[in-house]
């Protein structure tokens, strides 16, 4: 009953909610974008223990998106946060031409996670301000996201301090969320 009211309710006023969770690895600018995007300033962090959680509202849609710190050994804390989650935002460093193994490592990890069958990625090429970063498309072969099969994702270029790109992002989450059956 509760649940075919709500499902009225959104198709009426088209008010959704998601859930995102926000990884990559150490450093890539996760919490710089979750409070670029709540605050619309840009905040000085220190490296995520943990996570946090802020409610961004965007167009239609309230995104409750969880932000977890990527630190390698605190890396196998991130699928206790699998759950329920209807998107992935998985953030990449794109100066980091050292570690991109490493995030394509990860992310593949995630890929073949059942419970992370059903979302919708969406990868962030952040830092695009730094003079040798690599663009969205060398960042996308590194990834080997072509080789991704079923699944649906997209990639966008970002630069979390001055918020470029940002809602870019989340236009095309809200997008695809709205063309899913919930
Ligand atoms: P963990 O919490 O350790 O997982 O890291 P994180 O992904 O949350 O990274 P954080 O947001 O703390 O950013 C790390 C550093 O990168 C900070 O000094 C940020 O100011 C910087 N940074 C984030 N995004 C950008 C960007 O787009 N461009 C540049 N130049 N620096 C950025
Ligand atoms: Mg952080």
């Amino acid at each position: 009953m509760g649940l075919a009211f709500s499902k009225i309710w959104q198709r009426l006023f088209g008010h959704r909610e998601m859930r995102i969770l926000m990884v990559g690895l150490d450093a890539a600018g996760k919490t710089t974008i979750l409070y670029k995007l709540k605050l619309g300033e840009v905040v000085t962090t220190i490296p995520t223990i943990g996570f946090n959680v802020e409610r961004v509202e965007y167009r239609n849609i309230s995104f409750t998106v969880w932000d977890v710190g990527g630190q390698d050994k605190i890396r196998p804390l991130w699928r206790y946060y699998y759950e329920n989650i209807q998107g992935l935002i998985f953030v990449v460093d794109s100066n980091d031409r050292d570690r991109v193994d490493d995030a394509r490592e990860e992310l593949q990890r995630m890929l073949n996670e059942d419970q992370l069958r059903d979302v919708v990625i969406l990868i962030f090429a952040n830092k695009q301000d730094l003079p040798n970063a690599m663009t969205a498309a060398e960042v996308t072969d590194k990834l080997g996201l072509h080789a991704i099969r079923g699944r649906n994702w997209f990639i966008q270029s970002t630069c979390a301090t001055s918020g470029d790109g940002l809602y870019e992002g989340l236009d095309w989450l809200s997008r695809t969320l709205s063309g899913k059956k919930s």
